[in-house]
């Protein structure tokens, strides 16, 4: 029986700021943030999108009626959980209406968390094959204004429907995997923001990269020729290609421009979204298997999955006849056609207009969001969320 990903459902913030303008208000060459890091916008959250209320958005697009029956478990990665106790797999699955016959449950390991979730959600399939798993992996990347990191923001999230006989992609059995402690990366319970070494970070994405492809050639006996495709995880779309770039000289010209080309087409979405954390990963798969015409079914695609702290995997899956009639690519054109301009200064301002910490109630303006899910807002240390479609 295959088992894989049935359905991919995507969702990013109506707003964003274009990091020319970003660069310029920095002090800094436009092309290091175009060129350098590879990122041309900076999708932002409104105060009214939080990571459930993103992920539920992503997934309100994909889930029909059927799949309402066959959910019975929704797991939810995230490194920007809103609660220390409680899921937002619980959120979620009120807002989309789902069956109460379910688990749901949060899993983290910083971007890691929704690749630990789809190998949960296979394992559970592989039981329970007529049952479904709603994975989500959702985030916001906030670093701060005027740091480091900044030009490595984003807001988005995917949902990724796991089942028996999928429609897109079905998962193969040999993957590998690496736990490492160390402090790349990391955000203490009480910070808003992230903490990062980027120059380490970035050295032990690539060492955590080369292993487990080593780990797996030594595995499979596969090599780079057996990959229509490599999708990465994607802080920012220039991490992936230097990664790429260590092992690429292993292909002959014709696998060495192929992975390059695919390599490009992965990263349009990510590049105009900025860093998802969890989602990062399968949004690069969704940008290549929705603007790469040529890919053919039964193509092997590789996905690398890095997790600041860290835990690395590379596994693989192979896509299945016919796997365009899954996708939502009109829908997701859209998406970013009708995404709203912020100058710097607006985003400055959005950015710095938090919730209240201290327990106090807020009333939020849900009109200025055209998200159907929204947070309209927090009373007894509760966030009210409504589905505008309801
Ligand atoms: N034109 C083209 N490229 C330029 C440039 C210009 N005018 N100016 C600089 N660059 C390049 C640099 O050469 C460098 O490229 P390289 O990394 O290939 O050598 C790149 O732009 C970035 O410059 P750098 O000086 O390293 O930037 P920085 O010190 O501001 O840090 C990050 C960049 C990515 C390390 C930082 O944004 C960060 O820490 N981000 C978070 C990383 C992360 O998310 N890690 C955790 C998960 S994996």
């Amino acid at each position: 029986m295959e088992i894989g990903i049935d359905k991919i459902g995507f969702y990013t913030p109506h707003q964003y700021v274009d990091m020319n303008n970003l660069a310029v208000a920095r002090n800094v060459e436009p092309e290091k943030f175009t060129i350098g890091i590879g990122q041309e916008e900076m999708a932002l959250a409104p105060i009214t999108q939080d990571s459930v209320t993103l992920a539920a958005n992503a997934a309100l697009q994909i889930i029909s009626e059927e799949d309402k029956k066959a959910i019975d478990f929704v797991i939810f990665g995230t490194e920007s959980g809103i609660d220390h106790s409680k899921s937002g797999a619980v959120y979620v699955h009120k807002l989309l209406g789902l069956k109460p016959q379910a688990r749901a449950i949060e899993v983290k390991q910083a971007c890691y968390g929704a690749t630990a979730a789809i190998q949960m959600a296979k394992g559970h399939v592989a039981l329970h094959p007529e049952s479904k798993v709603l994975v989500l992996g959702s985030d916001i990347a906030r670093y701060g204004l005027n740091t480091s990191g900044e030009a490595t923001q984003g807001a988005g999230a995917v949902a990724l429907l796991i089942g028996a006989n999928p429609g897109i992609l079905a998962l193969e059995n040999e993957d590998v995997y690496l736990t490492n402690d160390i402090m790349d990366f990391w955000r203490p319970i009480y910070s808003e923001q992230a903490f990062v070494d980027g120059k380490f970070s970035n050295e032990q994405y690539i060492l955590f990269f080369q292993k487990v492809w080593e780990q797996y050639k030594e595995k499979t006996g596969l090599q780079l020729a057996d990959f229509e495709a490599i999708c990465y995880h994607l802080p920012y779309t220039k991490m992936g290609l230097k990664a790429l770039r260590t092992v690429i000289d292993e292909a002959e010209e014709q696998d060495k421009e192929r992975l390059l080309e695919n390599y490009k087409t992965s990263t349009q979405y990510n590049r105009r979204v900025g860093n998802i954390y969890t989602g990062s990963l399968y949004l690069s798969f969704l940008s290549l298997i929705e603007q790469q015409e040529r890919l053919k079914a039964g193509s092997r695609i590789g996905f690398f999955s890095y997790g600041s702290g860290a835990v690395g995997e590379f596994f693989t899956g192979v896509l299945q006849p016919n796997y365009q009639a899954h996708l939502n690519t009109e829908q997701h054109a859209k998406l970013f056609s009708s995404r709203e301009e912020l100058s710097v200064e607006q985003y400055e301002e959005i950015f710095s207009n938090t919730l209240p910490t201290d327990g106090s109630t807020i009333e939020l303006d849900v009109k200025q969001d055209p998200a159907p899910i929204c947070l309209a807002g927090i009373t007894d240390n509760k966030r009210q969320y409504i589905n505008k479609l309801d």
